[in-house]
């Protein structure tokens, strides 16, 4: 941050206050308004918060009118085509790409803490088997502060790193566990030898009957789709994660809360809530009715999978998701499953109708990646797991800047109070 040598002036009541004027090192400037309340006894207005930064942050940058995501300065299109996950998670936890012995340290270290407490299975079976994964993984996730004890004080640097590799290494372990519980099949361990993605997919998709090989192309859509999840800024979850944290609640408590807020069909419960959509549609010829019920006025329907906060033209994460769907759909061969001929055709009216072109509502990245995930053989229920465990790096790294930051503060948000003022307790006969 900052330079407060500019100032905003804010006239009211013939009393003027000079606003510090803060720049970022990229994107718009800031109004700093922190003394305004002891200065002029008025709270902002920002339901949303649409136009309220509640943090300083060097993680990642979005700029939603050019359609830019940059991790630590790297452009989303780079990293996608170049990185891969692990290196991605070090890169948005220490800030800078890792040289080979650091990958090599940081890899060995994230896989060898992939199992987990051999008491958390008997924990599972207290779930009932129709579990949402998501439920389960709130659950287990909360849970874990009551099984890593030694990873619970946030003021000791060394416990924080400790609880974000658990995290970051159990959390695919979590979600296959949730998934193979709800289908009735054993649990499967972690492999070691295996990469972070082809390890979730063998996790999720072996069986101990039969030998399980994971295909390549499928390990490499799976860990781009987890690099596109990995971090998004200040979204719904990301701030809960930090309002959670800011009073001084443990790691794991606080990514049980971001996992519960992921949960909503307007943020990651989105590529669930696209594909039963996709379903309930069925067949190509009804996709002009769901249209029309998209843009009715007085019908609450959304096309699930477009439209996003703060992409107005594109998303660039779903520009390069859709090249691996179109990777995989080829891979797998499935270009004949209805449903995905209903998304297709879905997309490309969508793209064209002046409705969608006006409000700039364009396919966003659960779009694409909910079609992936159904291709590979996903149950819709396992969508926004699968989002999550991606997303956790991202919120252990803004937990851990929050957490440094000596100048943090809880988070507590005002109101503009709309009920009654004060006035006397009735008497029950008096009512
Ligand atoms: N289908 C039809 N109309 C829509 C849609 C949609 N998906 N999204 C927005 N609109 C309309 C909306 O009705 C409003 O119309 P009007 O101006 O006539 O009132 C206008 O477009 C602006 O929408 P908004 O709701 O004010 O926009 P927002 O920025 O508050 O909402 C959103 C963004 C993502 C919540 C919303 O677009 C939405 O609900 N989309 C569907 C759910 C979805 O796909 N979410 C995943 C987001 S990407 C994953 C993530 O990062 O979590």
């Amino acid at each position: 941050m900052a330079d407060t040598k500019r100032t905003a002036t804010l006239t009211l009541d013939g009393k003027t206050y000079d606003l510090p004027v803060l720049s970022p090192t990229v994107g718009p400037d800031v109004l700093d308004i922190r003394k305004l309340y002891a200065q002029a006894d008025v709270f902002t207005y920002d339901p949303g918060f649409t136009s309220t930064a509640a943090c300083d942050s060097a993680i990642t940058y979005i700029d939603g009118d050019k359609g830019e995501l940059l991790y630590r300065g790297y452009p989303i299109e780079q990293l996608a085509d170049k990185s891969h996950y692990l290196e991605v998670c070090y890169l948005l936890l220490n800030g800078e790409l890792p040289n080979k012995a650091q990958m090599a340290d940081f890899e060995g270290r994230i896989t060898r803490h992939t199992m987990l407490h051999e008491q958390i299975h008997n924990f599972f079976r207290g779930f009932r088997r129709d579990s949402h994964p998501m439920a389960t993984m709130v659950g287990v996730v909360g849970a874990m502060s009551a099984f890593y004890h030694d990873s619970l004080d946030i003021n000791d640097p060394w416990q924080r790193e400790v609880a974000a590799m658990r995290m970051i290494a159990k959390l695919p372990t979590i979600a296959a566990m949730a998934y193979k519980y709800s289908i009735g099949q054993p649990f499967v361990y972690p492999r070691n030898d295996l990469d972070y993605a082809s390890n979730f997919l063998h996790m999720c998709f072996s069986v101990p009957a039969e030998t399980y090989t994971v295909q390549p192309a499928l390990a490499k859509a799976m860990d781009r789709i987890m690099m596109l999840h990995a971090d998004h800024e200040q979204n719904a979850s990301t701030s809960t994660v930090r309002l959670a944290g800011s009073s001084g609640a443990n790691p794991f408590a606080c990514i049980a809360a971001g996992i519960a807020c992921l949960w909503g069909p307007a943020h990651g419960g989105a590529n669930q809530a696209c594909l039963e959509m996709l379903r309930e549609i069925g067949t190509v010829d009804r996709i002009p009715e769901f249209i029309a019920r998209a843009k009715d006025k007085n019908d609450p329907f959304k096309l699930m999978g477009f439209g996003h906060r703060v992409y107005k033209n594109f998303d660039p994460r779903a520009k390069v998701m859709k090249e691996s769907a179109d990777e995989v759909l080829d891979l797998l061969g499935v270009h004949n499953n209805p449903l995905l001929q209903v998304a297709k055709e879905l997309e490309q009216i969508a793209l064209h109708d002046e409705y969608f072109i006006e409000k700039k509502l364009y396919p966003n990245v659960d779009f694409y990646s909910g079609i992936i995930l159904e291709a590979m053989g996903f149950p819709t229920s396992m969508f926004t797991p699968i989002f999550a465990l991606s997303r956790t790096v991202g919120w252990i790294s803004q937990w851990k800047e929050m957490i440094s930051d000596p100048a943090g503060k809880i988070g507590r948000p005002r109101q503009l109070y709309t009920g009654a003022v004060a006035r006397d307790y009735l008497e029950v006969e008096n009512r």
